[in-house]
């Protein structure tokens, strides 16, 4: 349990010290990336403490994007990842992936597949940074989604359409489509490396931790990792 800005600043020192050690070894270095507000203190710290390191072995992905909107539409992922790290890093396009957001139906699904032959030609993510929705989700990955999916695309939930309202100035402008990588996807990363803070995710997180590992609470899937971390502030953190 450590507040949102010692967890982030851990967090932050252990990406970084991957980041160190694949530039010494002249290793790629593959950074899984979440949205949302949780990371955006990691996102700072990250901004803060790479200056002088050498990011050329970097490539980072993206959990998932919102169908229906421009590329540099200021509410896509995309925008805001450029926005708080990829920009500040200055991390090109190239090296900043994330799941295709445009097309429909079978021409979609067919980049989708392309995009996880993509991921497994890159070797897979070495660290995968997550955030818990509020309803349990991970990525875009909704109660009730397979816990071997694939990237693909998905209907959004009405609990996470609603907490994007804000952003999008108002529930019927919310996208109701997005394509996220696959809890299966997700499953194969190397390490996951989970934050989740405040009141409003408690009940989520008591559920995904100490309740059956169960589709109806996608981020109960995160037990079947060997190798994941979960950060939680006193506010989140299920009663001892
Ligand atoms: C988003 C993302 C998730 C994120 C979650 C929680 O919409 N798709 O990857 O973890 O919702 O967001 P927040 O950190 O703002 O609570």
């Amino acid at each position: 349990m450590l507040p949102r800005e010692e967890a982030s600043r851990e967090l932050a020192r252990e990406v970084l010290g991957r980041i160190a050690a694949c530039a010494a070894e002249g290793r790629r270095c593959v950074l899984g990336l979440a949205t949302g507000a949780t990371p955006r203190a990691l996102y700072a710290e990250l901004v803060r403490g790479a200056r002088g390191l050498d990011l050329g072995q970097v490539v980072t992905v993206n959990l998932d994007e919102y169908l229906g909107l421009a590329p540099d539409d200021p509410r896509s992922f995309r925008s805001e990842m450029r926005a708080v790290l990829h920009g500040p890093l200055g991390i090109p396009p190239e090296r900043a992936w994330f799941p295709p957001s445009d097309g429909e139906g079978a021409a979609l699904a067919e980049r989708c597949a392309e995009f996880e032959a993509r991921l497994a030609e890159l070797g897979g993510i070495d660290l995968q940074v997550l955030g818990i929705g509020r309803n349990g989700h991970l990525a875009f990955n909704e109660p009730g989604a397979p816990l071997d999916g694939r990237t693909r695309e998905v209907l959004l939930h009405e609990v996470t359409r609603a907490d994007a309202a804000a952003a999008f100035g108002g529930l019927e402008r919310v996208p109701r489509r997005a394509v996220t990588l696959g809890l299966g996807t997700i499953l194969e990363a190397r390490a996951l490396r989970v934050m989740a803070f405040g009141a409003s995710k408690r009940e989520v997180v008591a559920r995904a931790l100490a309740g059956p590992l169960d589709t109806a609470v996608p981020a109960s899937a995160l037990r079947l990792h060997g190798d994941c971390r979960l950060w939680l502030d006193a506010s989140c953190a299920p009663h001892p």
